[in-house]
Order: structure tokens, then C-alpha cells, then sequence
């Protein structure tokens, strides 16, 4: 049976204190609506309809047209939000799941699970709950002497007897799509908040005779709602911990997992070596046996097998095979670190390719540059790439030597072959075979120590 998604975001996100949408704050670097979204995806939801406020343009800006828009003007509560769902839904889909983005720790497995009793109970509602040793914050679950569900009851509008329930509503629900409606009509807002309340449809649909299912669920983390800020730090930490332990579990190294941090979108092939204190964010992808780290930071890089990277910030990069990088070295967008090729200690490299087998070894600044294979470049060579208006290339040709301590100044072509001395500032192109030499020649003076010391004591006496 196809299962269509409801996911509420149009909440203002108060507690968050920020002038970003709550579900656009990044959990393991992806906003938390985009793991609720790829959740149902996995759980195999066809349809998801997300319900934004007028200020979710940044919300249709992110996700795009993978899933669909309702507007809800006004934010009325969370009944309210999916009442706004009615035109496009009502008499076009029997089963509904409700969710909300707040909500982006749920595994594909528990969606399924939930579903499945729903289908296989034939409720009218079934909601999902658990048992928290601190509900605070959540509604409670309040069920008769029997321990037949009565009704959620907000914190705000619970007496201290249902406050003290420690099971709590998760928020996540699948709903016969009738009853739902019906019951959406006859909410009221007469409660602590003076909100509809989505939470009161259970009861509703009970009272008219539908049969409401709890799935009681184990894993008390799945359901971690994202409030504040304190528990944004909470899922952050504990969707940290399931990547962790799913890429150690595909044959990858930690050695200090707890200071190895790898966001929701990285890939990692078995026998790669994450040293401690590691940042592998965005969409980097690491080939196997490459060792990063210690102290290494990667951003939507692309590194191939057997690649050494210590020390290091790299963003928006590629490392072909066999490369090394660092250590206190910083890869900044658009680099190509070509096959064996070396970026040494201490060096700043942007939009720059390093050809296979090149060496920039060390305390060099390469900017808007092509080195071609077999090059070496000396210690403390720069390319001088902006003239304070403009960006300029500079191409260094296979097999090139450019001694210590050069400024090249762009544009400006090394060709193949061609050396450069020590010390020189390039200003013209260097032909193939010849050696660019611009640094005025050294004179010495004989005799000048032993004269000056002469003079010195002369003005002394004096
Ligand atoms: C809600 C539930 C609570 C549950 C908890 C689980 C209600 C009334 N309460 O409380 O029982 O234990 O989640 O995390 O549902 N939203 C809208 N429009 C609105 C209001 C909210 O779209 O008018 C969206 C928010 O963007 C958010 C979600 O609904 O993603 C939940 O709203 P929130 O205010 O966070 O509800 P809680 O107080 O956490
Ligand atoms: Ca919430």
C-alpha cells in the first residue's frame, strides 16, 4: 500500500532563539528536515507533503521539488498545520503519516515498524510512544486503570499526576486520512497554549468510536525532538555516534572515535585509518587506505586510495592516489592534488592543480596555478595571483624547477622543463630549457667587517 507523508515545519521554532528556520539547522551537517525527509524515503513513503510558514521559503529553497509544498499562513498549532493538507488529501489517500521536522533521529526500520501494526491492527490512528526518565517538554501518553489509551495531554495543560507519566508521545502517527479530518474539524484551541492541538485528534477519534494503537518503542533516542538548542547538541551527538558506528562496522579505523567526527552524507571505503581529532564533513569520500588526521579537516573532498592527510584543512578538493598533504596545511576550493604528488608543511594552495608526482614540500602559497607532472617547487615560493583587482594564472610546465623562495608573478608560464633561481621574481615567461634568474648578482665587499669595526672604536675614543 502506498503511504503518503505529512511533515510539519512551519512552527516559528521559538526556543531556538535563531533567525534561521528550526529545521534548517544542520544535524552531522544536513538540516534536520533533510534527515526526516530521507527517514521516510528509506521507510518507503512515496508522497511527503511538507507543511511550511511564510517564512519557509528557505525550506522550499532546500528541498527543492523532491517533495511537495502547503502553505499554513498563520501558526495555529500542529492540528491547524495539517488541516492545511485537507484540499490536496482529503478523499485522495486513505493512509497518512503525520511527522514532524523536528523530529530527525527515527530509523527507517521503526517508520516501517509503526506502519506496519497500523495496517496490520487496522486502527483508525496508531501513534508511536516511549518511555523517557525525563519527559520533560513532551506529551504524555495517559491511559485508564487498564492501561487502555485515553489521550495526550500536553506538559503545559497536565496536572501533576499525568505531568509524572513518563510515557510520551513521540509525534510521529499514521492515520486512517477520514477519521483524521473529521477529527481536525472539531479541535479546539481551549488549552495552555491556545493552539489546535494535533495531539487532540486521538482522543476525538476514540470518543466517535475509531480504535487508536500505541506501538510502544524501545530505543528512547530515536525520538529526540529538537526544541533548543541543548537538544540540538543532543541529536548532534547521538546521530554522531550511529555514523561512527556504522562506518567502524564497514571496515574503517577510528582511533579515537570520540573525537572523530563524520557528518551524515560522508563515505568511507573499508581500511581507511581516521586519526584522532577529524572532521570529515559534507560530502567527502575517502578511498581505501588513506589516513587522515590527526587534526585534519575535510569539506566536500574527494580523496583516492592511499592518501596521507595530517594536520590539514581541505575544502572542496580532490587527492588522487597516493598524495600526501601537510602537516599545518590548508587545501583551499577548486585544488587537484594529482597522483604521488606532495603538498608539504606549512603550505596554502587554492584553485591550483599539483601534477602527478609534483612536490610543493614546503611554506608556499600557490594560488589560481597549473603545475604540470615532475615539478619541484623551493621553500617559500608564491604566486603573486591578484594585482588588488584581479585574479591572474600561473602555469608551471612539466618537469619545471622553481628554486626557494620565488615570487611569480601572474600571469606568468614556467614551461616545461625551464629553472628558475632561487630568490627570483618572475615577472616574464620562462622559456622551455632556460633558466629565469631575476635577483640583482651578489657583490662582496672584501675587508668591510674589519673596517667597520675600526671605524666604530675610533668614534668611541673620539
Ligand atoms: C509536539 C507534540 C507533543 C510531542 C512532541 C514530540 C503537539 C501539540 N504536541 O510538541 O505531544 O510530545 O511534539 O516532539 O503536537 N508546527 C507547525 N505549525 C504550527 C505549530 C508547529 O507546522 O502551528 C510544526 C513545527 O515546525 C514542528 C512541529 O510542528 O516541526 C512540532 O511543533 P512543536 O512546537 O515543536 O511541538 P512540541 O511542543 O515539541
Ligand atoms: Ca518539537
Amino acid at each position: 500500500m502506498s503511504i503518503t507523508a505529512v511533515v510539519l515545519a512551519a512552527g516559528k521554532g521559538t526556543r531556538m532563539k535563531s533567525s534561521v528556520p528550526k529545521v534548517l539547522h544542520p544535524v552531522c551537517g544536513l538540516p534536520m528536515i533533510s534527515h526526516v525527509i530521507n527517514n521516510l524515503k528509506e521507510a518507503g513513503v512515496e508522497r511527503i507533503i511538507v507543511v511550511v510558514g511564510p517564512e519557509g521559503q528557505g525550506i522550499r529553497e532546500m528541498l527543492g521539488s523532491e517533495v511537495e509544498y502547503v502553505l499554513q499562513a498563520e501558526q495555529l498549532g500542529t492540528g491547524h498545520a495539517v488541516l492545511q493538507t485537507e484540499p490536496l488529501l482529503r478523499n485522495r489517500v486513505s493512509t497518512l503519516l503525520v511527522t514532524y521536522g523536528d523530529t530527525p533521529l527515527y530509523r527507517a526500520e521503526t517508520l516501517r515498524r509503526l506502519i506496519k501494526v497500523h495496517q496490520e491492527t487496522q486502527a483508525s490512528a496508531t501513534a508511536l510512544s516511549v518511555f523517557l526518565d525525563n519527559p520533560t517538554g513532551y506529551g504524555r501518553i495517559i491511559r485508564d486503570a487498564e492501561g487502555v489509551f485515553c489521550k495526550v495531554v500536553e506538559e503545559k495543560d497536565a496536572a501533576p499526576e499525568e505531568a509524572a507519566v513518563k510515557e510520551i508521545n513521540s509525534g510521529t502517527y499514521v492515520f486512517q486520512s477520514e477519521p483524521l479530518f473529521a477529527a481536525l474539524h472539531q479541535l479546539s484551541p481551549k488549552n495552555a497554549q491556545q493552539e489546535y492541538y494535533l495531539t487532540d485528534v486521538l482522543e476525538i477519534i476514540k470518543k466517535q468510536s475509531g480504535r487508536i494503537e500505541i506501538f510502544t518503542h524501545d530505543d528512547c533516542e530515536e525520538v529526540l525532538g529538537i526544541n533548543n538548542r541543548v537538544q540540538l547538541a543532543a541529536a548532534e551527538k547521538i546521530l554522531r555516534n550511529r555514523i561512527r558506528e556504522k562506518w567502524m562496522l564497514a571496515g574503517v579505523t577510528m582511533m579515537d572515535p570520540d573525537t572523530t567526527y563524520i557528518d551524515a552524507q560522508a563515505e568511507l571505503e573499508p581500511d581507511v585509518v581516521l586519526m584522532p581529532f577529524t572532521f570529515i564533513e559534507g560530502r567527502t569520500r575517502i578511498a581505501s587506505g588513506s589516513v587522515i588526521g590527526p587534526f585534519a579537516r575535510l569539506r566536500d573532498c574527494v580523496v583516492g586510495e592511499n592518501v596521507t592527510i595530517d594536520h590539514a584543512t581541505a575544502l572542496e578538493s580532490a587527492f588522487e592516489p597516493g598524495c600526501t598533504v601537510g602537516p599545518y596545511t590548508y587545501i583551499r576550493p577548486g585544488c587537484r592534488v594529482a597522483e604521488k604528488a606532495k603538498v608539504g608543511g606549512f603550505c596554502e594552495i587554492k584553485n591550483t592543480t599539483v601534477g602527478p608526482g609534483s612536490k610543493v614540500p614546503h611554506l608556499s602559497y600557490l594560488g589560481d596555478t597549473t603545475v604540470g607532472s615532475g615539478v619541484n617547487i623551493g621553500a617559500g615560493t608564491i604566486t603573486c595571483n591578484y594585482d588588488g583587482q584581479k585574479k591572474h594564472r600561473t602555469e608551471i610546465e612539466d618537469g619545471a624547477f622553481v628554486g626557494s623562495n620565488c615570487n611569480l608573478v601572474a600571469p606568468v608560464k614556467v614551461r616545461a622543463g625551464a629553472y628558475v633561481a632561487a630568490g627570483s621574481t618572475i615577472t616574464e615567461d620562462v622559456p622551455s630549457g632556460a633558466l629565469g634568474i631575476a635577483r640583482n648578482r651578489q657583490r662582496n665587499i672584501l675587508g668591510w667587517v674589519e673596517r667597520r669595526l675600526q671605524k666604530r672604536s675610533s668614534q668611541e675614543e673620539g
